[in-house]
C-alpha cells in the first residue's frame, strides 16, 4: 500500500493535548502510521518547548488548528470544516470535564466515528483511590457516562503505569531517572503492576482506531514482560547500575498523608501510587467483561518495550549525555543558593564520571550519598 492510499484509508484524526506528555506519544505515533493528523492547539502564550514539540509535529506532516475545546462552536466548526473521523482527546487532570462540551461538539458532527476520551491510565470504572484521586476519577467517570448514554462509538485507554520508577509525587515519572541515592518501597513492595512506555501508549492506543474489535471496548495494556512488584523493579535498576541500593520502606500511612495534604498534582500521583501498589488496583480483576480486550490478544505480533529495554535506555542516557544531564540539573536548581549548587556538583560529577566509566571497568557505580530531591533534579 503506497503512502497516498493509506492517507486516504485511514480517517482524519484530530488529537487535543499534543503539547502534553501523554498526547506527544499519540501525536508522533498517529503521524508515523501515515494518518492525516490535525492537532488543536490553544493559542496565546505558549512556552518554548511547547512551541518546539508543535514545529517538530508539524514538520512530520500535521496540520496545526488553534482553538480550545471549551469553546463548542468552534469545535463543531474545526470538525466539520476538516472532516475529523476520529477524535482523541490527551487533555490532563484539570481539564476533564472540559470534554463535556467536546462530547457536546461531537455529537453534533456525523463524520466523528470515534471518540478516544482522556483516559491513559487506570480502569477508572474498577479502581477506587482515595481523594483527591477520586475526584478525577469521578469526573472521567462523568466523561464515560456521557459517552455512552449520547451514543458516541468510543475506545477507552487503560495502559496502566508508565514505564519509569514510579515516584509518588511526580506526574510524568518518565521525564525523571530512577534512584541514584536509595529506593523508596511501597509497603512491603510485594504488589504487582503494568508498565508500558510512551512510545507503545502511543502504537497501541493508534492500532485500535480503525479496528472493528474496539469499538466500544475498554482497551487494557498487560504486557506479561511489564508485571514486576517495586522490589523487582528496584533488582531490575540495581543490575544496570552494578550498585545496591539502600530501600526505604514508605508505608500506607505515609502514602494516606501525603493524599491527605492535598497538594496538587502531587497528592493526586500520592493517591494513585496507593491505590496501585497498596490495593493493587490494576491486577485485582480479571478482565472478563464482554466490553474489555487485553491489547496484545488483538495484536499478538507487536511487542511491547520492556522494562528491562526501557532501563537500559535511561542508563544511556547517563552515559552518553552526562553534559546535557549536568546543565539540566543545574538549571532545575537554579532556584537554589549557590553553595547548595556548589556543594551537590562535584558529587553528581563523581556519579556520573563513575557510570560513564562503568563499560571499562565492569565494577560496582560508586553513588555518593544524595538526597532524593537531587536525583530527581537529574532530569533526562
Ligand atoms: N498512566 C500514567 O501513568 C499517566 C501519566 C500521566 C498522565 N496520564 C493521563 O493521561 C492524560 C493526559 O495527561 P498529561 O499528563 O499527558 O497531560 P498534560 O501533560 O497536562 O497535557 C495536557 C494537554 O492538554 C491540552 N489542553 C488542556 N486543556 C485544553 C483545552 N481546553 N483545549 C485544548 N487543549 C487543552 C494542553 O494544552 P496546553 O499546552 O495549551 O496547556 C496539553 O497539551 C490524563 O487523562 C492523565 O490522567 C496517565
Amino acid at each position: 500500500m503506497t503512502a497516498s492510499t493509506l492517507m486516504a484509508a485511514a480517517g482524519r484524526t484530530l488529537i487535543i493535548g499534543s503539547t502534553g506528555f501523554i498526547g506527544r506519544f499519540v501525536a508522533e505515533a498517529c503521524l508515523a502510521s501515515g494518518r492525516p493528523t490535525y492537532l488543536l492547539v490553544r493559542s496565546g502564550l505558549i512556552s518554548p518547548s511547547k512551541s518546539k514539540t508543535i514545529k517538530c509535529l508539524h514538520d512530520k506532516g500535521a496540520i496545526v488548528i488553534h482553538g480550545s475545546i471549551n469553546d463548542q462552536e468552534l469545535m463543531e466548526k474545526l470538525l466539520r470544516e476538516n472532516k475529523i473521523e476520529v477524535v482523541i482527546s490527551a487533555v490532563g487532570g484539570a481539564s476533564i470535564l472540559d470534554q463535556l462540551v467536546l462530547i457536546d461538539a461531537i455529537k453534533a458532527s456525523p463524520n466523528v466515528k470515534r471518540f478516544l476520551p482522556s483516559e491513559f491510565g487506570h480502569d477508572i470504572d474498577r479502581a477506587n483511590p482515595v481523594e483527591p484521586g477520586l475526584t478525577m476519577y469521578n469526573e472521567k467517570r462523568k466523561v464515560r457516562r456521557c459517552i455512552e448514554e449520547i451514543g458516541i462509538p468510543y475506545t477507552y485507554i487503560c495502559c496502566n503505569s508508565i514505564a519509569a520508577w514510579p515516584y509518588h509525587d511526580n506526574t510524568h515519572p518518565a521525564d525523571v531517572l530512577p534512584p541514584l541515592d536509595r529506593f523508596q518501597i511501597y509497603g512491603d513492595g510485594s504488589v504487582k503492576a503494568y508498565f508500558v512506555t510512551g512510545t507503545d501508549i502511543g502504537k497501541f492506543t493508534i492500532k485500535t482506531l480503525d479496528d472493528v474489535r474496539t469499538i466500544n471496548k475498554s482497551i487494557h495494556f498487560r504486557p506479561p514482560s511489564n508485571y514486576l512488584n517495586i522490589n523487582e523493579l528496584a533488582t531490575l535498576w540495581e543490575g544496570k547500575i552494578r550498585r545496591t541500593l539502600p530501600r526505604v520502606t514508605v508505608t500506607e500511612d505515609d502514602l494516606l498523608a501525603a493524599a491527605k495534604e492535598m497538594r496538587i498534582p502531587e497528592s493526586i500521583v500520592a493517591s494513585f501510587t496507593h491505590d496501585i501498589f497498596i490495593k493493587g488496583c490494576q491486577i485485582n480483576f480479571s478482565i472478563d467483561k464482554p466490553t474489555d480486550v487485553d491489547v496484545s490478544s488483538l495484536y499478538p505480533e507487536l511487542p511491547f518495550l520492556t522494562m528491562d529495554e526501557c532501563f537500559d535506555e535511561f542508563l544511556k542516557k547517563i552515559v552518553e549525555t552526562p553534559k546535557a544531564i549536568e546543565k539540566v540539573a543545574e538549571e532545575a536548581e537554579g532556584e537554589e543558593e549557590e553553595e547548595v549548587i556548589a556543594m551537590k556538583k562535584p558529587r553528581q560529577e563523581t556519579f556520573i564520571s563513575a557510570i560513564a566509566d562503568k563499560k571499562a571497568n565492569e565494577e560496582a557505580i560508586p553513588v555518593p550519598p544524595s538526597t532524593r530531591s537531587e536525583a530527581l533534579a537529574i532530569t533526562a
